[in-house]
C-alpha cells in the first residue's frame, strides 16, 4: 500500500469511514492536544452557553486530518445544537446555499467544510447571513427588480479550510473565532494512538504506541490508520500485542520511514536533490518533476516537510534542508 491510500480521506471504503466515525472524540475533554485551542474555545462555548446564544462564527483552518470536522462536530455538542454538514464544492447555485440557510433551526450549526472553494457569488450571500442573519433575494430581473431581505435563525457558521491564504478577506474577517490546527507532538499522538486502540480493542504497549506515533506525520489521521495496518500485520503474524519491535517491522515494510516520510514524501525530496541540484525550484516545475498537481504538493506534502525543517521556502522556490540530505543519505555538499 502506497502512503496516498494513508493521506486521501476520499479514496476510502465505507467500513474505513465507519471505523473513523467511531474513533472521533465526541467532546472537548475527549479531544486530545491542541491544548490553546481547546483552552479558548471552551471559555468562548461556556460564555456562549451563558448568554445563551449561539456561538459566534468558527473558522478552522490547519492541514488535512488535524481534527476539523471532528472539532466542528464537538462544538455542536457543546453547544447542545443540531449540525449541518455543506462543502464548499458541493453548493453550486444561489439557491442551494439559500435552501440550507431558511432551513436553519435557531442555534443550529452550519458546518461548511473547504469554504475556500464556495464561489463568489455564494460567498456574497453569507456576507448578510453570517452579519446580520439575513438573507437578501433578488426577485425579478432588469430595472423591476427588487431585493427582499429575509430573517434568518442565528446559527453557527464552522468553515473549515486547508488553505487559509484563499479566503477572500471580507469572508474570513466575519469569523468571530479563528483558530489553527497545528501538527500534534508527539505526546498527543501517542495519547491518541492509545485510545484508538483501546477502542477497537487491540492490545498495544507504550513502545507500540510511541513508534506508531513517531512516524505519524503529526496527524491524528494518519496516527489511526497505521495503527489499524499495525494490527493486521500483528494479527496475521498471530501476534497478540503490538509491541515496539512489531510496529517498527510493520511500518518499515508500509515504507514509513522513522519521520513519517513515505515514498511521495521522499520521490518529491529526491527530485529536488537530483533533478534540482538541492534547489531552490519552483512548485510548479517540482509538480512536474514529480508528477503530483501543485495543489496536492502545496496542501498535503510540503507543510509536513516545512515543519520537519526538510524543506526551506525561499522566494526562489523549494530547497531541500541538509536535515534531509543527511536522512536520505546524501551528506553534505
Ligand atoms: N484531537 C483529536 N483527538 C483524537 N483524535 C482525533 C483528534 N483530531 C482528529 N482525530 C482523529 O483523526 C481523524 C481525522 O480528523 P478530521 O476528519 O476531523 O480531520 P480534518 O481536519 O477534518 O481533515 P480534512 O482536512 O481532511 O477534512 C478523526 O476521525 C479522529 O478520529
Ligand atoms: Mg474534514
Amino acid at each position: 500500500m502506497s502512503e496516498e491510500y494513508l493521506l486521501d480521506s476520499e479514496i476510502e471504503g465505507p467500513a474505513e469511514e465507519a471505523l473513523e466515525k467511531t474513533l472521533r472524540p465526541r467532546q472537548l475533554s475527549e479531544y486530545i492536544g491542541q491544548d490553546t485551542v481547546k483552552s479558548n474555545l471552551s471559555v468562548f462555548l461556556e460564555a456562549a452557553r451563558q448568554r445563551q446564544e449561539p456561538l459566534d462564527h468558527v473558522l478552522l483552518y490547519g492541514p488535512p486530518g488535524l481534527g476539523k470536522t471532528t472539532l466542528a462536530h464537538v462544538i455542536a455538542r457543546e453547544m447542545d445544537a443540531p449540525i449541518r454538514m455543506t462543502s464548499g464544492p458541493s453548493v453550486e447555485k444561489p439557491g442551494d446555499l439559500a435552501a440550507i440557510l431558511t432551513n436553519l433551526q435557531a442555534g443550529e450549526v452550519l458546518f461548511v467544510d473547504e469554504i475556500h472553494r464556495l464561489g463568489k457569488v455564494l460567498e456574497e450571500i453569507l456576507y448578510p447571513a453570517m452579519e446580520d442573519f439575513a438573507l437578501d433575494l433578488v426577485i425579478g430581473s432588469g430595472p423591476a427588480a427588487r431585493t427582499v431581505r429575509l430573517d434568518l435563525p442565528r446559527f453557527t457558521l464552522v468553515g473549515a479550510t486547508t488553505r487559509f491564504g484563499l479566503l477572500s478577506p471580507p469572508l474570513r474577517d466575519r469569523f468571530g473565532i479563528v483558530h489553527h490546527l497545528d501538527y500534534y507532538n508527539q505526546e498527543s499522538l501517542t495519547t491518541i494512538a492509545r485510545r484508538s486502540s483501546s477502542i477497537l480493542g487491540i492490545e498495544m504497549d507504550a513502545d507500540g504506541a510511541g513508534e506508531i506515533a513517531g512516524r505519524s506525520r503529526g496527524t491524528p489521521r494518519v496516527c489511526n490508520r497505521l495503527l489499524k495496518r499495525v494490527r493486521d500485520f500483528a494479527q496475521v503474524a498471530g501476534e497478540p500485542m503490538i509491541t515496539g519491535d512489531g510496529a517498527r517491522s510493520a511500518l518499515t515494510r508500509l515504507e514509513v520511514d522513522r519521520f513519517g516520510l513515505a515514498q511521495t514524501d521522499r520521490r518529491i525530496l529526491l527530485a529536488i536533490l537530483e533533478k534540482f541540484d538541492g534547489g531552490p525550484v519552483g512548485l510548479n516545475t517540482l509538480a512536474a518533476a514529480v508528477g503530483e498537481d501543485r495543489g496536492t504538493l502545496e496542501e498535503i506534502y510540503e507543510p509536513y516537510l516545512l515543519q520537519i525543517g526538510f524543506l526551506d521556502r525561499t522566494p526562489k522556490g523549494r530547497r531541500v534542508t541538509r536535515r534531509a540530505r543527511e536522512h536520505l543519505g546524501y551528506g553534505i555538499v
